[in-house]
């Protein structure tokens, strides 16, 4: 990270205090006598540099492995003379200002018996109280050195009880939300799945500090690892009831060995802190994001129409072509084609063949891409493709050429997860040909608008042809490998949007969202479903990173149901025109047309979660424009109860004294709500709130709040 202004300095052995702050966190790190640093406080922020003085002696900030501690390291590392102890001590810090308007504080450590320091970053970005932590692990001996640990943070708190809330799942059945309270001893969150790595569970969570958060009170910590790949995030309570989180790659399996003169660089570390609950933690992490993470964040976003469950692999020109048109018909902006467009040898009709093969079936698409491009031009809509270039069948073309591309045990009978295997991304040559099938379809095509990346398998079969005796360092060189590829691909396209896309969900992260511009959280689309994993997954990434797309999933929810919840993210269709009544196509056109003019409130306002879905019935979610003129709110009624006591939704995150004038939209037929047409004080709105919910089944409404 470039410094533009910096201050270095050097501390005497006595005590002295390191305070890194946002607008309203502190984290205070303490240098003690020893030579050691400490972390002595993370809350809200002290403003007051005189009462560093009185806070508590802390745990070590970046806890080693070998030393006096009894509990979980963060940094272990074996010597070149056979020990495995590591003593740091702080030699200087400093402050600068980054590129890109964060604060960084970096904290140099190192022994004074063997040649290793390390460098705590951490980047505070003040307006969103977000800190960025990362760790640099420099080997300066002449002798290569293994790490078995080396995590990304480490972070101490001393409260009464502490309360986890994990997002397990797995395919089409994403991000459950369950919470338990921490006790003695660890509690550890991880994947071994590398490519796939957020299958069950990606890299977030949120604790609940001294008790339990609601969506807006209590103390709340969410934090999220940016690493495409395993990851581990440790709880561990200690005896005297103190917490340390370490969060970091996982180790498993993952020795790493730092050369003479090497550098290890981890992941990002990335959490908010908020006393005002789990909304106002999410809404921090969505504005940094969109400010500093997400691809194209300030920009736009294309609605579309997939084909992907209109047609599954059976198509052709002329069926794709007549999609086109129902895309032109709904109004959207773009046609994306799915999976089944290439292989010839092995024709992927199927997802048992021609993975890796990225030239076009002939007798499926005689004239090409070139001419799916030209006729949505034609057409006046965008053309976008899909891929998964990580991945080969090991009926292709691909496998048979290069075998030696493959992740595989060379001595055992292959086993495959979605029929494919995984190509071995440490292997430059595998970079290049992954690269190579974006490149050349940019370079053959270059009307292509758009990617949707997919990553259907976890790594199986684990031995790298390419790594030969590092076989440890498949699971980090792999992610790094796949850095490169899409370093590559933003340097050459910085303008091409792409979907990241995991068999769903399974792929995830904030670094990862550096090259994508939005992500897709589930093959469930189900609205009841998404109701769910839209909540979920919005605890950490906004509404404008999460595609939601209308299918024909759950035909007893009408079409304005399952419009109205895709309309809560980034909106796109999986549907032929065929499947919906004239209406229906006519209140989409519409519904579309609402959500073009509502996207800067929708997919860039700050996001209120009124009623979660977990709480049983009925599901709530309202955006306001960061002027709070404006504002989005969506009802529903998933499951009411006969005779339920229902009571009216609480606005949130508007101007108490302005006035707002409600018109219910998105409507199909019925009577519309009693509030449609009317004006109310942003006060009454927040404090009183609007009868929104009813005792109809799958019942949905669309509010649009413009201040007078
Ligand atoms: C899994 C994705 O999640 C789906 O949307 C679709 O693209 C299929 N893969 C295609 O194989």
């Amino acid at each position: 990270m470039a410094a533009v202004a910096s201050l270095c300095l050097n501390m005497a052995a006595h005590d002295r205090y390191i305070a890194i702050a946002t607008d309203h966190v502190s984290l205070i790190y303490r240098v003690g006598d020893n030579g050691r640093l400490y972390q002595s406080y993370l809350g809200p922020r002290l403003t007051h540099e005189s009462d560093y003085a009185g806070l508590p002696g802390g745990i070590e900030a970046y806890l080693t492995h070998g030393m006096e501690d009894y509990f979980e390291p963060a940094l272990h590392v074996e010597h070149p003379d056979g020990n495995h102890s590591t003593e740091l001590k702080y030699v200087s810090h400093q402050v600068s200002a980054a590129a890109d308007g964060s604060t960084c504080t970096a904290i140099t450590l190192a022994d004074d018996q063997y040649p290793t320091t390390v460098r705590l970053l951490l980047n505070a970005y003040a307006a969103q109280d977000v800190i960025v932590a990362h760790t640099e692990i420099v080997n300066a001996d002449k002798r290569p050195v293994t790490l078995h640990k080396y995590a990304s943070s480490l972070l101490s708190m001393n409260r009464s009880r502490y309360f986890l809330t994990e997002y397990s799942g797995d395919w089409a059945s994403e991000v459950n939300m369950s919470e338990s309270e921490l006790q003695f001893g660890k509690k550890v969150l991880d994947t071994k799945l590398g490519s796939r790595a957020s299958m069950f569970m990606p890299s977030f969570f949120q604790l609940s500090l001294d008790g339990h958060s609601s969506e807006t009170q209590g103390d709340v910590l969410v934090g999220t690892l940016a690493w495409t790949g395993n990851y581990r995030f440790t709880f561990e309570v200690d005896q005297n009831g103190l917490l340390r989180l370490i969060s970091g790659i996982n180790p498993y399996f993952s020795a790493y060995q730092l050369k003479a003169g090497e550098t290890f660089t981890t992941p990002d570390f990335i959490f908010t802190y908020s006393t005002q609950g789990r909304g106002q933690a999410s809404r921090n992490l969505h504005s940094w994001a969109r400010q500093y993470r997400l691809k194209n964040g300030s920009g736009d976003r294309m609605t579309l129409l997939n084909n992907w469950e209109a047609t599954f692999f059976d198509f052709d020109e002329q069926k794709l072509v007549g999609l086109m048109d129902d895309a032109v018909r709904l109004g959207v902006d773009m046609f994306l084609l799915d999976d089944g467009w290439f292989g010839n040898k092995y024709p992927r009709s199927s997802d048992h063949q021609g993975l890796g093969d990225w030239q076009e079936t002939a007798s499926k698409l005689p004239h090409k891409v070139g001419y799916l491009c030209e006729q949505a031009a034609k057409k006046g809509i965008k053309f976008g493709i899909w891929i998964e270039p990580e991945m080969v069948n090991p009926k292709s073309e691909l496998y048979e050429k290069h075998k030696d591309w493959v992740i595989h045990l060379p001595n055992r009978k292959e086993y495959y997860f979605r029929n494919q295997m995984v190509l071995d991304l440490s292997n430059p040559q595998v970079q290049d040909h992954v690269f190579g099938v974006v490149d050349r379809l940019m370079t053959a095509y270059p009307q292509i608008a758009f990617f949707k990346w997919d990553c259907n398998s976890p790594i199986t079969n684990i031995f790298s042809p390419y790594l030969k005796d590092k076989q440890s360092h498949l699971y980090v060189d792999y992610v790094r490998g796949l850095y490169k590829v899409l370093e590559r691909i933003r340097a050459k396209y910085p303008d091409l949007p792409m979907m990241l896309c995991s068999g769903g969900g399974g792929r995830i992260d904030y670094e990862a969202l550096r090259y994508f511009t939005e992500f897709w959280p589930s093959d469930n689309t189900d609205p009841v479903e998404r109701l769910y994993i839209q909540y979920g997954f919005s605890s950490v990434y906004p509404a404008k990173a999460q595609c939601a797309h209308v299918t024909t999933w759950n035909k007893e929810a009408s079409i304005k149901f399952r419009v109205d919840v895709a309309s809560m993210g980034k909106l796109g269709f999986d549907i032929k025109c065929s499947d919906l009544k004239d209406d229906e196509i006519k209140f989409c056109r519409e519904a579309i047309g609402n959500y073009n003019r509502l996207k800067p409130v929708i997919l860039d306002g700050d996001m209120y979660r009124l009623v979660s879905p977990y709480e049983g019935n009925h599901a709530s979610t309202m955006m306001v424009s960061g002027g709070k003129d404006r504002a989005v709110v969506f009802a529903f009624d998933v499951n009411p109860r006969y005779r339920e006591h229902l009571l009216p939704v609480k606005l949130q995150g508007l101007d108490s004294n302005r006035q707002y004038r409600v018109a219910e939209i998105n409507r199909i037929g019925g009577w519309p709500l009693g509030c449609d047409g009317k004006t109310y004080s942003g006060e009454y709105l927040m404090t009183v709130g609007l009868p929104l919910f009813g005792t109809t089944r799958l019942t949905s409404h669309v509010l649009e709040l413009v201040a007078m």
